[in-house]
């Protein structure tokens, strides 16, 4: 039994360990997972911005608009892995891949970070799939 405890609170400590959604929300809001809506989540998800050269910027510009698919990176060209987790079950597992990707992606595609509140949206509406 020892044995066990002491393997679960190693593996726990370790910086690469999968986190749990509900992880996730509790670090975006203290109220966790009831603080967030899959409706507002989708709304930001799909929101059309215009970018300084006048072109239309939206998550599904690189991530494509069906989330069991792959999508492509509108400048490199590169594959994206599909979003959602039922056919990737890696995604929302790392939080430091998860901060970087949010950081990067709200302020190329929204014009500026995302909120804690939109973040927890976001992951409430994409971790549906
Ligand atoms: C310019 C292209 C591009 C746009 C636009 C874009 N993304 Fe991404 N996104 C990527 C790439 C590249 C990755 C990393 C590769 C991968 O995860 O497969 C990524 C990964 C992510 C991840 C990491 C998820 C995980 O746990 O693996 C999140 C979260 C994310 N994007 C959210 C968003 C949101 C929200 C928007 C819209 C506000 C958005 N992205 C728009 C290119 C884009």
């Amino acid at each position: 039994m020892k044995k066990y405890l002491f393997v679960i609170l190693l593996s726990l400590s370790l910086p690469t360990q999968a986190i749990t959604l509900d992880d996730l929300y509790k670090r975006y809001s203290p109220e966790g997972e009831s603080a967030f809506d899959a409706e507002r989540g989708k709304q930001l998800w799909n929101q059309k911005h215009t970018a300084e050269d006048g072109k239309i910027r939206q998550c599904s510009t690189c991530h494509g608009n069906d989330l069991s698919k792959s999508g492509e990176h509108v400048k490199t060209k590169k594959v994206i892995d599909p979003m959602a987790r039922s056919v990737n079950a890696e995604r929302f597992t790392k939080m430091k891949k998860i901060k970087k990707w949010f950081k990067r992606n709200c302020k190329w595609t929204v014009g500026r970070e995302c909120t804690n509140q939109e973040k927890g949206d976001l992951i409430k509406y994409l971790t549906q799939f």
